[in-house]
């Protein structure tokens, strides 16, 4: 694992972003628990994701549906047939397994000879019922778009929505992987943020039109949460790559420490979702268009954005390390500074007082942080000098420090300071949460936002 994933990595375990999985049986291989400060990031980032596909979208709207559905559904989208399987070979000597096409990165260490390669399909199967014997074989999802597609003629009915629209979903899915790895890149659970754009073939604007649109704004979130042009592309998956069902598809790709790595995909779908499942469930899923008096199957343009694989990439984005100290050289050890950008910091806000043996600066510090929290994600810290707090925060994110002193007692002030620039102004508590409300939607810059010290 390369040097900086392992520091990042290192910190996830250390500050409770990530674990790994049923840690005290001796874990389980490629599974990761989210400590308290990774769900909130997580939550962070669907809550974004969310805003910015259906919130802001008329057109778009939520749906939650079951992770465990009706089998037929895969024997439709083509998940149970060799388009969802990956080709397996074995060693002979020491049974290790890998994926065909990474055979020459990852060669078994014993050097031993290989099988020809396999189907494996990537299905994860469970069984339903009370009794084994009479159990139903289902599956976990391995996409939850298809939870989408099965309940297009719900949503159309009671929506009433014309083409184009799009519906949403956010849940988790499951993939038998045979080579997970690259920590949490790429695991046999996660979650997925979908959006299926249904969209007409006679329309002037084209479902290739659609895909353009999509495209550009699924980089541009990407973007606007601080990623880095140069750690963005998006790449065109020549047809022989795709996936089975995709007449187009490019990959949004961020630059890992370890390579490029996939963290979305948008797929042209075209019919082949609508016209599958009306084969196969018998139910016609074709819309009615009523300008041209005419039925037809929509097409599809999905985008699908993997929750853990785009944390990863704002945490690799964010991690900074300055050797002997950020604020002067003082420091024998690196400092961290997590520099999320304002919507994905998990903790906005840390509130300490100077000292901690004072009775009367803690509760000046405790009245200050109760009053915020009511509307702002904030921690309070009491814990070693000024200078470990302002560490432990930069660490984890934390984008304003605000610290109660010996003047607060006399003149109701505090000091706020700033994560990346480490600026301090200060304001009166009775300004305190407006002025920190402002900087965090980033609506006033920091030295302006009270009086420079
Ligand atoms: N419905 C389309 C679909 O599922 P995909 O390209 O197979 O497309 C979309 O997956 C996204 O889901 C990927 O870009 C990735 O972010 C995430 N994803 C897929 N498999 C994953 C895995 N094994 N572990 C973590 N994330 C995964």
């Amino acid at each position: 694992m390369k040097e900086i994933t392992k520091k990042i990595r290192s910190l996830c375990k250390r500050r409770g972003f990530v674990f790994p999985s049923s840690e005290i049986y001796g874990g389980f291989s490629s599974s990761y628990d989210f400590g308290p400060l990774g769900v909130q990031l997580k939550r962070n980032i669907k809550e974004y994701w969310w805003k910015e596909i259906v919130q802001k979208n008329k057109d778009v709207v939520g749906l939650d549906a079951s992770i465990l559905m009706n089998s037929d559904v895969w024997k439709a989208s083509g998940h149970l047939d060799s388009g969802f399987a990956d080709e397996l070979v074995e060693c002979k000597d020491c049974h290790q397994r890998f994926k065909e096409e990474e055979v020459e990165e990852e060669c078994p260490e014993c050097g031993g000879e290989l099988t020809d390669p396999q189907q494996f399909n990537l299905m994860m199967k469970t069984l339903v019922g009370p009794s084994e014997e009479k159990a139903d074989t289902s599956y976990l999802r391995p996409e939850t778009c298809q939870g989408i597609f099965v309940n297009f003629k719900n949503v159309l009915n009671t929506t009433r929505k014309k083409l184009p629209f799009g519906i949403a979903q956010i849940g988790k899915s499951f993939r038998n992987e045979i080579s997970p790895g690259n920590y949490f890149f790429r695991t046999r659970e996660f979650e997925q943020m979908e959006m299926q754009w249904f969209c007409s073939p006679h329309h002037d604007k084209k479902p290739e039109d659609w895909f353009d649109y999509w495209k550009e704004q699924r980089l541009n979130w990407y973007l606007d949460l601080g990623i880095k042009e140069d750690n963005l592309r998006a790449h065109e998956i020549p047809e022989e790559e795709r996936a089975h069902y995709a007449q187009r598809q490019v990959d949004i790709e961020y630059k890992f420490p370890f390579g490029w790595g996939e963290i979305e995909g948008i797929h042209n779908r075209g019919d082949w979702d609508t016209s599958t499942h009306t084969k196969h469930s018998e139910d016609d899923l074709k819309y009615y268009d009523e300008e041209r008096d005419e039925k037809y199957f929509p097409n599809v343009i999905e985008t699908s954005v993997g929750v853990e694989r785009s944390m990863l990439a704002f945490l690799t984005e964010a991690y900074q390390e300055a050797k002997g100290g950020r604020a002067d050289q003082s420091n024998k050890e690196e400092e961290v500074v997590l520099q999320l950008p304002k919507r994905l910091a998990p903790v906005k806000v840390a509130v300490f007082p100077l000292v901690k043996k004072e009775d009367d600066l803690v509760k000046k510090t405790k009245e200050v942080f109760d009053e915020l929290k009511q509307e702002i994600h904030c921690q309070y810290d009491e814990r070693g000098s000024i200078g470990k707090r302002y560490r432990r925060a930069d660490e984890i994110g934390v984008l304003y420090a605000v610290t109660v002193d010996f003047d607060t007692l006399e003149d109701d002030t505090v000091t706020i300071r700033d994560r990346d620039s480490m600026d301090q102004i200060r304001v009166p508590i009775e300004d305190l949460k407006a002025t920190l409300k402002k900087l965090i939607k980033d609506e006033v810059k920091f030295k302006e936002a009270g009086e420079e010290v």
